[in-house]
């Protein structure tokens, strides 16, 4: 991919920025942020570490829109975070307002770009920029489950002693508390998850899965996680700029998969050059089936909010 801009130069933008060059997963990096110099001193700063992390990236910042012009893909992290206490869905109403502003900027300038939300509530806002764009649905998608699913393996890890090398999660349904973790898709190199962890053992790292934001959060005061959200970014945009055709879970449109239509909900994808090619349905045994609904009627619910 040539050039990806990232819109929001807080903690979750700049550090994706960082990312991106330190992998060499494009050419040039564009941050738009509107508070005049946060997004220049940022793609300074970055470019700075460069002879360390041997990158050659462009890296470039500004209050101006137009520094979209003509990108690849467009990220969208701006808007205001929660604060402890509040959830996802708090944050709505201010961010529906910045994502309005920021969708008419790209189908101006970047009109060709795939667009991936970030921002929060993601699936919502995912659902909102898309009607917004008018775009094809593969084209506009959000960031959540590889967050969540890399949450569920770290809490695995800590909770086995195993490398989190070597283990496969999956995680469906809204990126909130009622998103749904998926011990019976997950493994540790091909084991299912179930032979090392006994059920309390996983209501225990799904209850933390659920709340791996916030326990951040929590602990901070002061800021959302930034690190892991960006790994999750670049894994996505890894897969993206190579055409990897990866299978990850992601916020998508539904169009009739899992018994649904007009919602957004994550799901497994599979992730490539063209965005999202297909949603992959994999079997969901009851309870898994009830804990997935139960999570697109919250989304449906902030749905009926816009
Ligand atoms: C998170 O889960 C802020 O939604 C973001 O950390």
């Amino acid at each position: 991919m040539k050039k990806i801009s990232i819109v929001g130069a807080g903690r979750v933008g700049e550090t994706t920025a960082a990312t991106l060059a330190q992998g060499n997963l494009c050419e040039e990096v564009a941050l738009l942020d509107v508070r005049d110099g946060a997004a220049a001193g940022a793609a300074l700063d970055i470019l700075q570490s460069a002879p360390y992390f041997s990158f050659d990236t462009r890296i470039s910042g500004d209050s101006d829109s137009e520094i979209i012009n003509n990108s690849d893909l467009v990220i969208v992290t701006a808007g205001s975070p929660r604060k402890p206490g509040m959830s996802r869905s708090d944050v709505l109403d201010i961010n529906r307002k910045v994502i309005d502003s920021i969708v008419d900027d790209v189908t101006k300038f970047a009109p060709d770009a795939l667009l991936l939300l970030v921002s929060n509530p993601v699936d919502v806002l995912t659902w909102h920029a898309w009607k917004r764009t008018g775009w094809e649905r593969n084209r506009v998608f959000g960031q959540a489950g590889v967050l969540d699913a890399s949450r569920m393996a770290c809490f695995i890890g800590m909770e086995t002693g195993y490398s989190a090398k070597d283990i496969h999660t999956m995680v469906i349904g809204g990126h909130g508390d009622t998103m749904v973790p998926l011990f019976r898709h997950t493994s540790i190199n091909g084991i299912p998850a179930a032979e090392f962890l006994d059920a309390e053992a996983r209501q225990r790292i799904t209850r933390r899965t659920c709340h791996g934001g916030a326990e951040v959060l929590e602990l901070r005061k002061n800021s959302s996680a930034y690190n892991g959200p960006a790994a999750a970014i670049a894994t996505m945009v890894d897969a993206i700029s190579n055409n990897r055709r990866r299978i990850l879970p992601c916020i998508s449109v539904l169009d009739g998969e899992y018994r649904q239509s007009d919602v957004t909900a994550g799901v497994p994808v599979i992730l490539g050059r063209n965005g999202i090619e297909s949603v992959i349905e994999v079997d969901l045994d009851e309870s898994e089936q009830a804990a997935f609904e139960h999570s697109i009627a919250k989304i449906r619910e902030d749905l009926a909010l816009l």
